[in-house]
């Protein structure tokens, strides 16, 4: 099996470059984790943070938040950007290495959040259980949990022809005159364990002419959404909101999305699950 992390950790080049890829930079996700997290008292924890895209923006809008990935590339990335910003930025930021199933801060947080698919990196249910645990364990009584998730498209699971390479991003300009393209694939689909072998190919060619194909291989499992909601129960978590995109417009047959907010204990509050 690959690495957990999604192939972060395996892949230097995947920090590199991250924060210049337009699908991406332009996900409308950062408003909508930063109104929860003005909306929230006390201290934020985002599992999966990567190199800051969400972590960021949330300490600029004053609050003190705690970033944890398992990649030493992604983590290094966000720790040179953090350094950019003023002390005051800087000092509500703390970054931890830690794996999202399996770690123990020692702290509480009032609002937990688990931005842009990285759960999907889970496979298996016993890891999604342990991290739920950690997230139950890291959680206030009172405090939320925000997950989100792709809305699965079937024929993502099925259709042969999404093995062809297909470009997502076309030529861009790098600052420093390197050229980046990029494709993605899927390599094997397994609908049985409900996990797509995807893989993300960069081409890059340098100033000089030096040409590179460099390809982030993983597993991505797919979730449903009663299946998450009974995930969730199962940890003792009730959903108490659910959007089928960042503009918190209701989940539907076309909502490309699904995000989750739930809280501690109870029965599911929310009539139209
Ligand atoms: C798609 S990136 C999202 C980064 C950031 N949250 C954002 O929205 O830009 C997924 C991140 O999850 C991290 N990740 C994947 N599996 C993880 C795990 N088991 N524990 C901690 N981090 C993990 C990866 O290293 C990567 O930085």
């Amino acid at each position: 099996m690959m690495n957990k992390s999604g192939a972060y950790n395996d892949n230097p080049f995947l920090a590199e470059y991250y924060d210049y890829v337009p699908v991406y930079e332009n996900r409308k996700d950062i408003d909508f984790y930063k109104k929860y997290a003005r909306d929230s008292e006390g201290e934020i924890l985002e599992m999966g943070c990567g190199t800051g895209r969400i972590l960021i923006p949330i300490a600029r809008a004053g609050r003190n938040i705690t970033g944890l990935d398992l990649s030493d590339y992604m983590l290094e990335r966000c720790k040179e950007k953090v350094k950019k910003e003023s002390g005051e930025v800087q000092r509500r930021i703390k970054l931890v290495k830690r794996d999202m199933s399996d770690f123990d801060l020692s702290k509480k947080f009032n609002l937990i959040i688990i931005p842009f698919r990285a759960f999907q990196h889970l496979l298996s249910i016993e890891d999604q259980l342990k991290c739920l645990e950690c997230v139950d364990k890291h959680l206030n009584d009172n405090g939320k949990l925000i997950i989100d998730f792709f809305q699965v498209n079937m024929s993502f699971l099925t259709n042969p022809d999404y093995k062809v390479e297909k470009e997502d991003v076309s030529e861009i300009k790098l600052p420093d005159g390197r050229k980046l393209r990029r494709t993605t694939r899927i390599a094997k689909q397994h609908r049985a364990e409900q996990c797509n072998e995807t893989e993300i190919i960069y081409y890059i060619i340098h100033p000089q002419g030096k040409k590179e194909r460099l390809v982030q291989a993983f597993p991505f499992r797919y979730f449903f959404r009663y299946e998450v909601i009974h995930l969730l129960a199962r940890r003792g978590f009730r959903v108490v909101d659910l959007f089928g995109d960042f503009d918190a417009s209701e989940l539907n047959d076309h909502s490309p999305e699904m995000i989750f907010v739930a809280k501690k204990r109870g029965p599911n509050s929310l009539k139209r699950l």
